[in-house]
Protein backbone atom coordinates (compact mmCIF):
# COMPACT_ATOMS: atom_id res chain seq x y z
CA UNK A 1 0.00 0.00 0.00
CA UNK A 2 1.27 3.43 -1.00
CA UNK A 3 2.29 5.24 2.30
CA UNK A 4 0.60 8.17 3.47
CA UNK A 5 3.04 10.45 4.85
CA UNK A 6 6.97 9.71 4.70
CA UNK A 7 10.07 11.36 4.58
CA UNK A 8 13.45 10.72 2.29
CA UNK A 9 16.60 11.84 3.90
CA UNK A 10 15.51 14.80 6.36
CA UNK A 11 17.61 16.50 7.98
CA UNK A 12 17.15 19.26 10.79
CA UNK A 13 19.63 21.37 13.27
CA UNK A 14 19.22 23.82 15.66
CA UNK A 15 21.39 27.04 15.72
CA UNK A 16 21.54 28.65 18.46
CA UNK A 17 21.89 32.05 17.94
CA UNK A 18 22.67 33.08 21.81
CA UNK A 19 25.49 30.63 21.76
CA UNK A 20 27.52 32.15 19.08
CA UNK A 21 25.61 30.43 15.86
CA UNK A 22 26.17 26.68 17.32
CA UNK A 23 24.74 24.15 15.39
CA UNK A 24 23.00 21.17 17.25
CA UNK A 25 22.08 18.49 14.50
CA UNK A 26 19.53 16.52 15.78
CA UNK A 27 17.69 14.41 13.27
CA UNK A 28 20.04 13.29 9.91
CA UNK A 29 18.65 11.49 6.80
CA UNK A 30 15.63 9.97 8.38
CA UNK A 31 13.99 7.66 5.90
CA UNK A 32 10.29 7.08 7.77
CA UNK A 33 7.04 6.23 6.56
CA UNK A 34 3.72 5.07 7.41
CA UNK A 35 0.95 3.73 5.80
CA UNK A 36 -3.34 4.00 5.79
CA UNK A 37 -4.12 1.73 8.99
CA UNK A 38 -0.93 1.71 10.62
CA UNK A 39 0.48 2.98 13.99
CA UNK A 40 4.02 3.80 14.40
CA UNK A 41 5.50 4.59 17.60
CA UNK A 42 8.25 6.86 17.43
CA UNK A 43 11.07 5.48 19.70
CA UNK A 44 14.54 6.20 21.22
CA UNK A 45 16.16 8.01 24.28
CA UNK A 46 15.25 10.85 25.95
CA UNK A 47 16.73 13.81 23.48
CA UNK A 48 16.71 11.79 20.52
CA UNK A 49 14.71 13.97 18.84
CA UNK A 50 11.16 12.48 18.82
CA UNK A 51 9.19 15.62 19.62
CA UNK A 52 11.30 17.74 16.95
CA UNK A 53 10.96 14.79 14.50
CA UNK A 54 6.91 15.14 15.24
CA UNK A 55 7.11 19.44 15.11
CA UNK A 56 8.67 18.97 11.14
CA UNK A 57 5.86 16.12 10.14
CA UNK A 58 3.48 18.45 11.11
CA UNK A 59 4.94 21.46 9.92
CA UNK A 60 6.14 23.45 12.68
CA UNK A 61 9.93 23.14 11.82
CA UNK A 62 10.97 22.98 8.13
CA UNK A 63 13.18 20.71 6.82
CA UNK A 64 16.78 21.38 6.82
CA UNK A 65 17.54 18.40 4.41
CA UNK A 66 15.25 16.17 2.40
CA UNK A 67 11.76 16.38 1.71
CA UNK A 68 8.91 14.98 3.77
CA UNK A 69 6.25 14.00 1.66
CA UNK A 70 2.65 13.84 2.26
CA UNK A 71 -0.90 11.95 0.48
CA UNK A 72 -3.57 14.89 0.58
CA UNK A 73 -6.46 14.87 -1.54
CA UNK A 74 -5.16 12.23 -3.74
CA UNK A 75 -1.63 13.95 -4.70
CA UNK A 76 1.70 13.56 -3.01
CA UNK A 77 2.44 17.08 -1.41
CA UNK A 78 5.95 17.87 -0.36
CA UNK A 79 4.44 19.66 2.77
CA UNK A 80 8.28 21.55 2.82
CA UNK A 81 7.41 23.57 0.11
CA UNK A 82 3.85 23.99 0.78
CA UNK A 83 2.84 27.82 1.84
CA UNK A 84 0.77 28.52 4.37
CA UNK A 85 -2.55 28.52 2.74
CA UNK A 86 -1.59 25.00 1.69
CA UNK A 87 -0.32 23.98 4.75
CA UNK A 88 -3.72 25.32 6.60
CA UNK A 89 -5.53 22.68 4.04
CA UNK A 90 -3.62 20.11 4.55
CA UNK A 91 -4.34 20.23 8.53
CA UNK A 92 -8.11 21.00 8.15
CA UNK A 93 -8.71 18.22 6.09
CA UNK A 94 -5.59 15.50 6.15
CA UNK A 95 -3.32 15.72 8.91
CA UNK A 96 -4.71 16.19 12.69
CA UNK A 97 -2.63 16.46 15.84
CA UNK A 98 -3.31 15.57 19.49
CA UNK A 99 -0.29 17.74 21.51
CA UNK A 100 0.65 17.06 24.55
CA UNK A 101 -1.08 20.37 26.38
CA UNK A 102 -4.16 21.63 25.32
CA UNK A 103 -4.02 25.05 23.58
CA UNK A 104 -6.68 26.89 25.28
CA UNK A 105 -8.94 29.21 23.64
CA UNK A 106 -10.55 31.93 25.93
CA UNK A 107 -13.88 32.25 26.58
CA UNK A 108 -14.39 28.73 23.95
CA UNK A 109 -15.99 25.87 26.20
CA UNK A 110 -14.68 22.74 25.48
CA UNK A 111 -18.12 21.42 23.65
CA UNK A 112 -17.10 23.60 20.88
CA UNK A 113 -13.67 23.58 20.91
CA UNK A 114 -14.06 19.49 20.48
CA UNK A 115 -16.54 20.36 17.55
CA UNK A 116 -14.78 22.75 15.82
CA UNK A 117 -12.53 20.57 13.97
CA UNK A 118 -15.41 18.82 12.81
CA UNK A 119 -17.48 22.12 11.13
CA UNK A 120 -14.20 23.12 9.53
CA UNK A 121 -14.56 20.04 7.69
CA UNK A 122 -18.08 20.51 6.74
CA UNK A 123 -20.32 18.66 9.48
CA UNK A 124 -23.81 20.59 10.48
CA UNK A 125 -22.91 22.37 13.63
CA UNK A 126 -25.67 19.99 15.58
CA UNK A 127 -24.27 17.28 14.94
CA UNK A 128 -20.29 18.07 15.44
CA UNK A 129 -21.51 19.08 18.86
CA UNK A 130 -23.75 15.98 19.03
CA UNK A 131 -20.46 13.89 18.37
CA UNK A 132 -18.10 15.94 20.44
CA UNK A 133 -20.56 15.57 23.77
CA UNK A 134 -20.49 11.65 23.21
CA UNK A 135 -16.91 11.87 22.50
CA UNK A 136 -16.34 13.35 25.88
CA UNK A 137 -18.89 11.48 27.23
CA UNK A 138 -17.10 8.65 26.51
CA UNK A 139 -13.75 9.77 27.60
CA UNK A 140 -15.76 10.41 31.20
CA UNK A 141 -15.80 13.83 31.15
CA UNK A 142 -18.64 14.84 32.88
CA UNK A 143 -21.73 17.20 31.21
CA UNK A 144 -21.30 19.28 33.68
CA UNK A 145 -17.82 20.72 32.69
CA UNK A 146 -18.75 20.61 28.89
CA UNK A 147 -19.52 24.05 28.47
CA UNK A 148 -16.82 25.79 30.77
CA UNK A 149 -13.60 26.77 29.33
CA UNK A 150 -11.11 24.51 29.49
CA UNK A 151 -8.42 26.77 31.36
CA UNK A 152 -9.16 25.72 34.86
CA UNK A 153 -9.64 21.49 34.22
CA UNK A 154 -7.07 19.32 35.75
CA UNK A 155 -4.10 18.59 33.41
CA UNK A 156 -5.80 14.90 32.67
CA UNK A 157 -9.13 16.38 31.66
CA UNK A 158 -7.35 18.91 29.30
CA UNK A 159 -5.86 15.85 27.62
CA UNK A 160 -9.13 14.64 26.98
CA UNK A 161 -10.53 17.79 25.64
CA UNK A 162 -7.75 17.74 23.33
CA UNK A 163 -7.65 14.08 22.68
CA UNK A 164 -11.59 13.99 22.05
CA UNK A 165 -11.04 17.17 19.54
CA UNK A 166 -8.33 14.80 17.66
CA UNK A 167 -10.39 12.03 17.31
CA UNK A 168 -13.93 13.32 16.66
CA UNK A 169 -12.72 14.52 13.19
CA UNK A 170 -11.76 12.26 10.38
CA UNK A 171 -8.15 12.94 9.19
CA UNK A 172 -6.04 10.26 7.08
CA UNK A 173 -2.90 11.10 8.85
CA UNK A 174 -3.06 11.60 13.31
CA UNK A 175 0.53 12.53 14.90
CA UNK A 176 -0.26 11.69 18.77
CA UNK A 177 2.26 13.17 21.17
CA UNK A 178 2.40 10.86 24.51
CA UNK A 179 -1.85 10.91 24.50
CA UNK A 180 -2.33 9.28 27.19
CA UNK A 181 0.77 10.78 29.55
CA UNK A 182 -1.68 12.51 32.36
CA UNK A 183 -4.43 9.37 32.17
CA UNK A 184 -5.61 6.61 34.48
CA UNK A 185 -6.23 3.44 33.67
CA UNK A 186 -9.62 3.43 32.43
CA UNK A 187 -9.32 6.75 29.91
CA UNK A 188 -6.11 4.79 28.64
CA UNK A 189 -8.14 1.93 27.78
CA UNK A 190 -10.44 4.26 26.05
CA UNK A 191 -7.45 6.09 23.75
CA UNK A 192 -6.42 2.57 23.21
CA UNK A 193 -9.87 1.82 21.67
CA UNK A 194 -10.04 5.10 19.91
CA UNK A 195 -6.32 4.39 18.38
CA UNK A 196 -7.99 1.11 17.25
CA UNK A 197 -10.74 2.18 15.69
CA UNK A 198 -9.47 5.01 13.85
CA UNK A 199 -6.79 2.22 12.72
CA UNK A 200 -9.51 0.52 11.36
CA UNK A 201 -11.29 2.93 9.53
CA UNK A 202 -7.73 3.53 7.86
CA UNK A 203 -6.47 6.87 9.86
CA UNK A 204 -2.52 6.30 9.42
CA UNK A 205 -1.30 6.84 13.00
CA UNK A 206 2.53 8.25 13.89
CA UNK A 207 2.83 8.03 18.07
CA UNK A 208 5.41 9.03 20.47
CA UNK A 209 4.56 6.43 23.72
CA UNK A 210 6.08 6.76 27.36
CA UNK A 211 3.80 4.24 28.51
CA UNK A 212 5.18 0.60 27.07
CA UNK A 213 2.42 -1.09 27.74
CA UNK A 214 0.11 1.21 25.72
CA UNK A 215 2.67 1.20 23.21
CA UNK A 216 3.09 -2.20 22.43
CA UNK A 217 -0.68 -2.70 22.46
CA UNK A 218 -1.16 -0.15 19.75
CA UNK A 219 1.64 0.22 17.30
CA UNK A 220 2.08 -2.35 14.57
CA UNK A 221 6.11 -1.03 14.67
CA UNK A 222 8.70 1.10 16.75
CA UNK A 223 10.81 3.79 14.50
CA UNK A 224 13.76 4.33 16.22
CA UNK A 225 15.09 7.90 16.82
CA UNK A 226 18.40 7.51 16.84
CA UNK A 227 20.67 10.07 18.55
CA UNK A 228 23.53 11.46 16.76
CA UNK A 229 26.96 10.89 17.64
CA UNK A 230 29.14 13.62 18.33
CA UNK A 231 31.68 13.92 15.69
CA UNK A 232 35.27 13.27 17.05
N1 LIG B 1 14.04 24.69 19.86
C1 LIG B 1 15.20 24.08 20.14
N2 LIG B 1 16.37 24.75 20.13
C2 LIG B 1 17.54 24.14 20.38
N3 LIG B 1 17.65 22.82 20.65
C3 LIG B 1 16.53 22.09 20.68
C4 LIG B 1 15.25 22.66 20.44
N4 LIG B 1 14.30 21.70 20.54
C5 LIG B 1 14.98 20.57 20.84
N5 LIG B 1 16.31 20.79 20.93
C6 LIG B 1 17.34 19.79 21.20
O1 LIG B 1 17.21 18.75 20.24
C7 LIG B 1 17.40 17.48 20.83
C8 LIG B 1 16.18 16.62 20.59
O2 LIG B 1 15.07 17.12 21.36
P1 LIG B 1 13.63 16.46 21.31
O3 LIG B 1 13.19 16.36 19.89
O4 LIG B 1 12.75 17.20 22.24
O5 LIG B 1 13.95 14.98 21.86
P2 LIG B 1 12.96 13.84 22.40
O6 LIG B 1 11.56 14.25 22.08
O7 LIG B 1 13.39 12.60 21.69
O8 LIG B 1 13.21 13.74 23.86
C9 LIG B 1 17.71 17.73 22.30
O9 LIG B 1 19.10 17.70 22.43
C10 LIG B 1 17.15 19.11 22.54
O10 LIG B 1 17.89 19.75 23.55
MG1 LIG C 1 9.94 14.73 23.38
Amino acid sequence: MSPSLWTEGLGKSFCLHLQGGVRIPVLERVDFSVSPGECVALAGPSGAGKSTLMRCLYGNYGAEHGSIFIRHDGAAVELTAADARAMREIRRKTLGYVSQFLRVIPRVGALDIVAEPMIAQGMAPDAARARAEALLLRLNLPSRLHHLPPATFSGGEQQRVNLARGFAATYPILLLDEPTASLDAANREVVISLIAEAKAAGTAIIGIFHDVEVRDRVADRLFEVLPIQDAA
